[in-house]
């Protein structure tokens, strides 16, 4: 359950931090180029917003059965998982959640700049606490 659950949850980094980027990208043209904010672009961050939720729910899950979540503040690799990791990424993920639900709200011509801004911050604090192989937290590149 462990192993399988850590393998989803490492692996759908990959389509988070995508989808983060694809959206952050489009949102960025769409704003230079005072492009229309279509439905297609709309949608785009809503996948993306609920890809950050699924992410959630499974660290969430692993928060619970992981050995590494002991509180151990004196442990590098406790305190990593235990503090570090969930803290930023609630935040990261809180900031996109802001942010997809300020666009739909958003006038016509702020839309884009409210996805680029949020998703932008929220991808960066994302970035700062993912365990990459070779920091010495455990983690595999999948
Ligand atoms: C976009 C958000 C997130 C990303 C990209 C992400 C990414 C990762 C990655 C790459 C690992 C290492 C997996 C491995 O190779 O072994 C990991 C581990 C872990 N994550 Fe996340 N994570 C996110 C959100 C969360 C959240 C919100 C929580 C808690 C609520 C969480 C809890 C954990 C735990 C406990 C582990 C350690 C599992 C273990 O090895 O025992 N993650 N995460």
């Amino acid at each position: 359950m462990l192993e399988m659950l850590k393998h989803a949850h490492s692996g759908f980094r990959w389509i988070v931090l995508i989808l983060l980027l694809v959206t952050i990208f489009n949102a960025f043209k769409k704003r230079k180029g005072n492009q229309v904010w279509s439905d297609g672009d709309q949608k785009l961050a809503l996948y993306t917003f609920i890809s950050t939720h699924i992410q959630l729910l499974l660290g969430l899950i692993l928060y619970f059965i992981s050995p590494y979540v002991t509180f151990d503040m004196a442990d590098k690799l406790s305190r990593f998982y235990s503090v570090e990791h969930i803290s930023l990424m609630v935040i990261g993920i809180a900031l996109i959640t802001v942010g997809y639900i300020k666009a739909k709200k958003a006038a016509e011509g702020k839309k884009a700049k409210t996805i680029f801004t949020f998703f932008l911050i929220g991808l960066i604090l994302i970035l700062l606490r993912i365990p990459w192989p070779g920091m010495g937290l455990g983690a595999n590149w999948f």
